[in-house]
């Protein structure tokens, strides 16, 4: 199978040119012309080798080389830069950045052609052993701009929708220790398993263990609860603990749903990056626009570059909130709206049922299975219109 080769240039002819060079080479060839297409397309394709432009107008090649640092997907494949510039400082900036290689327009295809093979050399021998990522769930992050927006309530109905499809195998886990509520909604309250599993030392924290602390609901999918007693908020635990727990659970379930809780909060800073997808759940209420607004900004610092998906919940109708104006403040695309139910949402918390299992017909339970299949699809995969 020849080598894969992705190229990032916003210039047309200059990508047209080193894709034609590289093909007479025997590389197959995927090709980017903007900065912001580079993470994605790179999740989408694989490639052994990205060849990336520094002057970019959306974002510069050194911010997307970080970007693509910054993500356990594509973190470890070969960069070799690619600019008009010869300046020695811009090549410290791209080493910095991550860059494993530099090469200056124009370039002629015999330099070109010995740099691509001597950087997929080297990244071939230096290649770390590991699982592939298809062999592990997928993990979805869900987290509230604040409390009380539904953060659960759309855990466990996107849990139970992709349970639902008959495909998958998945597992949602609560990590609001001491405040789970996520058992109470499923009818099955007295479950303490995050809480048992992190109080073991991290070593222990194994997928066997994680076994046996997981309740099965009858929707078919599985959960990893934690307690309502209040002072297992207190609780001491390392933070190698959480990413054992979170590895653990990727090798039982398909995909693995997180109920982080809301806010910028000591779990979320330190596992966001170990999610797939973070969903961060608003509602169309202008305290908690303000709030996701400095949330979204803290998130996108903390790990740049990577997938947040933006859900309203509770959106009422009569109220027509101007979309587009909250996705300009929030600097992010709104990709899933849930109606507002309290009658249904109230009835399904008092039975102990998940909503959509509730009411099979009704729009929420509809627009849940939407975001099921809009979530659980490979990443950068999906459409990016809007489900309402
Ligand atoms: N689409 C909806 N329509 C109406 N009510 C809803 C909807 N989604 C959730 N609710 C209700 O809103 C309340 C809060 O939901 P939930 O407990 O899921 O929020 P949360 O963000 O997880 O809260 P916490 O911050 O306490 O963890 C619950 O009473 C729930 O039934
Ligand atoms: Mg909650």
């Amino acid at each position: 199978m020849p080598e894969k080769i992705l190229i990032v240039d916003d210039d047309i002819d200059s990508l047209k040119l080193i894709g034609l060079m590289l093909q007479r080479q025997g590389y197959e060839v995927a090709a980017a012309n903007a900065g912001n297409q580079a993470l994605p397309k790179a999740l989408a394709e694989h490639p052994d080798l990205i060849i990336l432009d520094v002057m970019m107008p959306d974002i510069n090649g050194y911010e997307v080389c970080k970007r693509l640092r910054a993500n356990p997907e594509t973190k470890n494949i070969p960069i070799i830069m690619f600019t008009a510039k010869t300046l020695i400082d811009d090549k410290v900036i791209g080493f910095e950045a991550g860059a494993d290689d530099y090469l200056t327009k124009p370039t002629h295809p015999s330099e070109l052609a010995s740099r691509v093979k001597a950087v997929l050399a080297r990244s071939a021998n230096t290649r770390r052993v590991e699982a592939p990522t298809s062999s592990r769930g997928m993990a979805i992050g869900v987290l509230g701009a604040k409390g009380g927006v539904g953060t659960t309530t759309i855990a466990l109905n996107l849990t139970t929708a992709i349970a639902q499809s008959g495909k998958e195998n998945p597992i949602v886990a609560d990590f609001r220790l001491g405040m789970g509520t996520l058992g109470l909604y499923m009818g099955m309250g007295r479950s303490t398993g995050m809480t048992n599993v992190l109080s073991k030392p991290t070593a222990e924290i194994r997928p066997q263990l994680l076994e046996t602390e997981l309740v099965a609901h009858v929707a078919g999918f599985r959960a990893l609860l934690s307690s309502s007693r209040p002072r297992d908020a207190m609780m001491n635990f390392s933070p190698d603990a959480l990413s054992a727990v979170i590895n653990g659970l990727r090798t039982l379930g398909r995909p693995v749903v997180f109920d982080l809780g809301s806010g910028f909060n000591p779990i979320v800073a330190r596992v966001q990056r170990e999610m797939d997808k973070l969903l961060v759940v608003i509602d169309p209420n202008g305290v908690t626009l303000a709030v996701a607004r400095e949330l979204i900004r803290e998130l996108d610092a903390n790990a740049p570059g990577r997938t947040n998906v933006v859900i309203v919940n509770r959106a009422q109708s009569s109220t027509q909130t101007p979309w587009q104006e909250v996705e300009q403040l929030l600097g992010q695309e709104i990709r899933a709206i849930i109606s507002a139910a309290p009658e249904l949402a109230f009835q399904a918390a008092e039975a102990g049922k998940p909503i959509i299992l509730m009411q099979p017909n009704a729009i929420v339970t509809n627009q849940i299975m939407k975001l099921a299949d809009l979530v659980a699809a490979p990443q950068g995969a999906g459409g990016s219109e809007m489900l309402a």
